[in-house]
């Protein structure tokens, strides 16, 4: 019997259990394969005693359409930084990638596959180079992941957020107010471009073009010809403020690496009103909402196609890769091409044209 682990790992994301879904129902048509799930990313089996559940048939029925993992999730730690409590009470990370390829190796694990984003798939590609059968299913809302035309996840956020705008519309539009809707995405832009252009909104700013505060005044004014008006601005929450700094507070949790963003929309806000603008500013701030719920139909297909091809590479014995998805065929890429460089918005790319073929003003 081969053993198949599968984790889950960094922030959960709409499509997780349908990932895990279609590994469990496809190797279970192999007479030699088994599957279990890690619980909470890595950490089950760094833990004592070991977490880890059997997965099958029974345990994958109903989660298509659940939202967040069935194993459990982290963004925090990791075998190689993984957090640990010093005696005096204070907290630091130790590198256990030697020791959790040992006991996976005692565990029987044959291979394993990583569901997650860039964060996941570097562990991934460190802990290949260090002998694992491992294989990478890249998840992520933000879509920053390359060598992938999308990552699942992404629709569903976007469907989410444009839902948002189509809501802050009718009541921007009835008190002629201007709401900042902030959205996630990290360092990427591509939540905010999508829902800004599904949404019909008029102001749209993204990490990948700076601004200038000036421009977006002008387009305000311009909505607010005839006296009444309302604008509707999607700010993504990795841009940089006037100054040029990312808007956010520095992580203060054990073994989480990441800057929090967040507080952008709060500061385009004060940034116009300095700059001029009277009218009623109002900030919505989406945050999670975006990655909790259901995976729209779009995301399951995905997910499900990633699944199975992660399954077919795990047979085949294709490790050190990435599945990925370029129209029309889901492919495998190496780890290393994959995470080679970020997958950001171009200001010169036809989504882009789009937006401001439509009169969208990013204000760069
Ligand atoms: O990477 C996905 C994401 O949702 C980002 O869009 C966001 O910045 C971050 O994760 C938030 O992570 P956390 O789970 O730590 O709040």
């Amino acid at each position: 019997m081969k053993r198949l682990m599968v984790v889950t790992g960094g922030g959960d994301c709409p499509g997780l259990n349908a990932v895990i879904r279609a590994i469990v129902k496809r190797a279970s048509q192999e007479k030699d394969w088994e599957v279990i799930g890690c619980i909470e990313s890595f950490n089950g089996v760094l833990r004592e005693p070991t977490e880890v559940v059997v997965l099958d048939n029974d345990s994958v029925s109903g989660i298509l359409i659940q939202g967040g993992t069935i194993i459990g999730t982290t963004n925090k730690g990791g075998p190689f930084a993984y957090p640990v409590k010093r005696s005096d009470g204070t907290w630091e990370t130790v590198d256990v990638s030697d020791q959790m390829i040992r006991k996976l190796q005692y565990m029987g694990v044959d291979a394993v596959i990583n569901i997650g984003g860039d964060g996941s798939q570097r562990i991934s590609k460190a802990l290949y180079d260090k002998g694992l059968n491992i294989i990478g299913v890249p998840k992520t809302i933000d879509n920053d992941l390359s060598m992938t035309d999308f990552t699942f996840g992404f629709q569903t956020a976007v469907q989410i957020a444009t839902e948002a705008v189509d809501k802050l519309v009718t009541t921007a539009a009835s008190h002629n107010r201007i709401f900042v809707l902030e959205v996630m995405g990290r360092d990427a832009g591509w939540i905010a471009l999508n829902a800004a252009i599904a949404g019909g909104a008029d102001v749209c700013v993204i990490p990948e073009i700076p601004y200038d505060i000036n421009k977006i005044k002008e387009k305000i004014e311009s909505r607010y010809k005839k006296g009444r008006g309302f604008c509707i601005i999607v700010v993504a929450e990795g841009s940089r403020n006037a100054r040029g700094e990312k808007v956010g507070l520095k992580a203060d949790e054990p073994g989480y690496s990441n800057f929090k963003l967040g507080g952008i929309g709060q500061t385009l806000k004060l940034e116009l009103q300095q700059a001029g603008v009277e009218h009623d500013i109002r900030v919505s701030v989406l945050g999670h909402l975006q990655r909790g719920g259901t995976p729209i139909a779009y995301d399951r297909v995905l997910a499900s196609e990633f699944g199975v091809k992660a399954f077919e590479l795990a047979k085949s014995g294709e490790f050190g890769k990435m599945v990925a998805y370029k129209h029309p065929d889901i492919i495998a890429v190496t780890l290393e091409e994959a995470l080679k460089e970020p997958h950001l918005v171009s200001p010169d790319s036809f989504l882009v044209q789009t937006a401001k073929g439509l009169g969208i003003e990013f204000g760069g």
